[in-house]
């Protein structure tokens, strides 16, 4: 994708600027990840703490080894199943690089997200000498992801770069692996499966709740995350058949897939806060794996 809009977004990266870009997840608020001034531009528009680590995009898998120290198999076995696409890991950062977007810690998370604007604008910033680009999610601190060019319009001031790469595909955020305690640890639900990511790993792949202490903690982990203006309540389908939503009520029907859940989630949250209602019902998504990343995100929302 040979664009002057992606040149130019690359040139305004390199100058320490941010740009709201697409990836097949959600949109991201990116900068140089090497840039201290431009990643601190970072946590000041969206207001979120700047010990809150952020996870660097890089262009291709060889973009790893410049942030990470090293390493291990069954990272590399991960990267190499789902890169590009829906999958960050965690591993030990090499200690002179991207001190400020892993907002201090040892660690960082990498990305290679397979939106074709996205890569084509990772591309075009390594020509640049930008080796990655460090991007939260474009929205203000606690509040739902952006899915599309128009919520990041809504998030912030009117002179932010907006790359329009259209609808995000997937439409909830990576899932997050930590690979940086000997065995993989799922940190984040996403929408690849527990079972896949297993599989892809070789190894068994635990949860936080399975290590003792001081884990570290994703900021997508904090309760009221992902939370409309309006208070989200979460029913039986039976309790939905007989809703009768008095004034300011509003009933969500989840779709039949988790794939078309997550694509439209966000959205209709976005779209139904913004009719002014305060409450919002939505079915009780299924038990089952597929339903997991939905289910997360949809209960935090509730929080
Ligand atoms: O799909 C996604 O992951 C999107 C798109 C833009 O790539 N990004 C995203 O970024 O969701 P953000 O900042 O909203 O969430 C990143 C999560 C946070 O919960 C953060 O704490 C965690 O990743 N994280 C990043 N680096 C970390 C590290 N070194 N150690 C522990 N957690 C980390
Ligand atoms: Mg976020």
């Amino acid at each position: 994708m040979a664009d002057s809009r992606i040149d130019s977004a690359a040139l305004a990266i390199s100058a320490g600027e941010l740009v709201a870009f697409p990836t097949e997840t959600v949109y991201g608020l990116g900068a140089d990840a090497c840039n201290d001034a431009a990643i601190a531009k970072i946590f000041a528009a969206k207001g979120r703490p700047s010990d809150h680590p952020l996870i660097v995009h890089v262009a291709n898998p060889s973009g790893v080894s410049y942030f990470a120290e090293s390493v291990p198999a069954f990272a590399h076995k991960l990267i190499a199943t789902f890169w590009p696409g829906p999958l960050t890991v965690i591993l030990p950062r090499r200690p002179s690089i991207a001190r400020a977007a892993a907002g201090g810690q040892d660690s960082i998370g990498l990305r290679c997200p397979s939106h074709p604007m996205a890569l084509s604008l990772l591309r075009a910033c390594e020509k640049l000498d930008v080796h990655g680009v460090a991007a939260p999610s474009a929205n203000r601190f606690g509040r739902v992801s952006p899915t599309s060019a128009a919520h990041v319009r809504d998030e912030f001031d009117t002179s932010l770069m907006i790359l329009d790469g259209g609808d995000c595909d997937v439409g909830i955020e990576s899932a997050i692996i930590d690979c940086t305690r000997g065995a993989p640890v799922l940190l984040r639900h996403g929408m690849l499966t527990f079972k896949e990511l297993e599989t892809a790993c070789g190894e068994p792949l635990l949860m936080p709740e399975a290590l003792s202490s001081n884990a570290p903690r994703a900021s997508g982990t904090l309760e009221s995350h992902y939370a409309p203006s309006a208070k989200v309540h979460i029913i039986s389908t039976q309790d939905a058949q007989k809703f009768q939503p008095a004034a300011g009520q509003v009933l969500y029907r989840l779709p039949a897939t988790a794939g078309q859940a997550a694509h439209e989630l966000f959205a209709k949250l976005r779209e139904l806060d913004q009719t002014g209602v305060t409450d919002i019902f939505v079915t009780r998504p299924p038990a089952d794996a597929a339903w997991a990343g939905v289910r997360d995100r949809l209960t935090r929302a509730s929080a």
